[in-house]
Formats: C-alpha cells, sequence, structure tokens
C-alpha cells in the first residue's frame, strides 16, 4: 500500500504552523514538495526513512524528500531538503542538505532530549511530538525572523523493527 510509506518509517514535521500559514495565506506564495515527502493532514510534511543507525542511546536517521517554501517573488526560499536527524536521550538536531550541494549540512532546529517507545508489541518504535527548538544556524534561512530557540513544531518519527 503505498500510503504505509508515509505513516511507517518517516519523519513527521510541520515546520512551524504560523509559518505555513503566513507563507500560503498572507504572503500568498506555495509550498511544495518533491521526491517523495508528501504532505499530510494539518499540514504536517512527512519524509520516508532512507536510513537508521543506532549509536548506543542515539538514533541517526536520513530521510528523503523536499518541502519549499516560496514567497515574495523568490525573497523567501526556504527548503528543507532531505533531513537528517539525531535523536537521543540528551537531545538531538535535525539538519537540512543545501540545495546544490549535498555536502553541506544546515542545522534548523535542536530536539528535545527523548527516547522511543515501543508500539505494537515491539515491532515499531515511536517518537511522538518531541518538541524543538530553532537553531542559531537555521536564524538567516527563516529572514531573521524567529529569533534562535523559537519553539517550531514538534517532530514524530516510527520506524518499523526488522523481525
Ligand atoms: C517583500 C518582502 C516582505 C514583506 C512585505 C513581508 C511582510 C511580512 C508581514 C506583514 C509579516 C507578518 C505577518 C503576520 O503575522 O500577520 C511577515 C512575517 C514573516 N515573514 Fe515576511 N515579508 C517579506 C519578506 C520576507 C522574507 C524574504 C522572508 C524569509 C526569507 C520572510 C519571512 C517571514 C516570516 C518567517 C514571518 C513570520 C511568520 C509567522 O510565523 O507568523 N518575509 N512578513
Amino acid at each position: 500500500m503505498a500510503t504505509a510509506t508515509a505513516t511507517v518509517d518517516a519523519l513527521h514535521w510541520a515546520v512551524r504552523d504560523s509559518l505555513i500559514t503566513y507563507v500560503t495565506r498572507i504572503a500568498r506564495g506555495t509550498c511544495t514538495v518533491e521526491g517523495g515527502a508528501v504532505e499530510g493532514e494539518g499540514g504536517v510534511f512527512s519524509f520516508p526513512m532512507r536510513r537508521a543507525v543506532r549509536e548506543g542511546d542515539d538514533w541517526r536517521f536520513s530521510f528523503e524528500g523536499r518541502v519549499r517554501f516560496h514567497a515574495h517573488g523568490g525573497l523567501m526560499d526556504i527548503l528543507i531538503k532531505d533531513p537528517e536527524v539525531v535523536v537521543g536521550p540528551d537531545g538531538g538536531v535535525l539538519a537540512t542538505h543545501v540545495d546544490g550541494n549535498d555536502d553541506d549540512l544546515l542545522a534548523v532546529v535542536a530536539i528535545a532530549a527523548a527516547s522511543p517507545v515501543d508500539r505494537a508489541d515491539g515491532t515499531e518504535l515511536v517518537w511522538d511530538a518531541v518538541s524543538t527548538q530553532l537553531a542559531p544556524a537555521a536564524v538567516g534561512l527563516f529572514g531573521t525572523v524567529y529569533p534562535a530557540g523559537t519553539e517550531m513544531a514538534p517532530i514524530g518519527i516510527r520506524i518499523a523493527l526488522d523481525s
């Protein structure tokens, strides 16, 4: 079932609710998803997982897909591309690849300390509604409107474990 990939083994993140309202209703710009990312209910974007590696209590994930906010004739061009996520009991980070340079990562949000919950008889691991704050490196990406530390949308990750 095609939709299964979007709900299992995926990152779920709405970036920031007020940003989506601003881009689509106030600035009359566009919000586009590509490369496997999908926009679900309530403006929550899902990025399918490409890779998961456990390092001690930390998990490192590579997701795929792009979300782009475009407005003000291109003055605003915010791209979240193939997110790379670290999440663990000491906190983590969600970074985006920068367009045109696949090696270049920009930290977008710091992720609060979190541990996964077992679901479905231990065959799924879930991080649910983990809070995030804007990383200093991404203040410019959002036009310097939000200060570093601004609360952004919480993230959710769900992965199916191999039996
Ligand atoms: C022609 C240039 C621009 C104009 C006239 C403009 C105007 C505005 C206005 C009026 C608001 C307040 C909206 C509200 O909450 O009622 C706003 C918010 C905002 N603008 Fe712009 N803006 C411009 C360019 C940009 C650019 C280039 C960026 C990013 C690269 C940007 C990012 C933002 C963000 C992130 C917010 C806050 C949205 C929120 O979370 O509420 N703006 N802008």
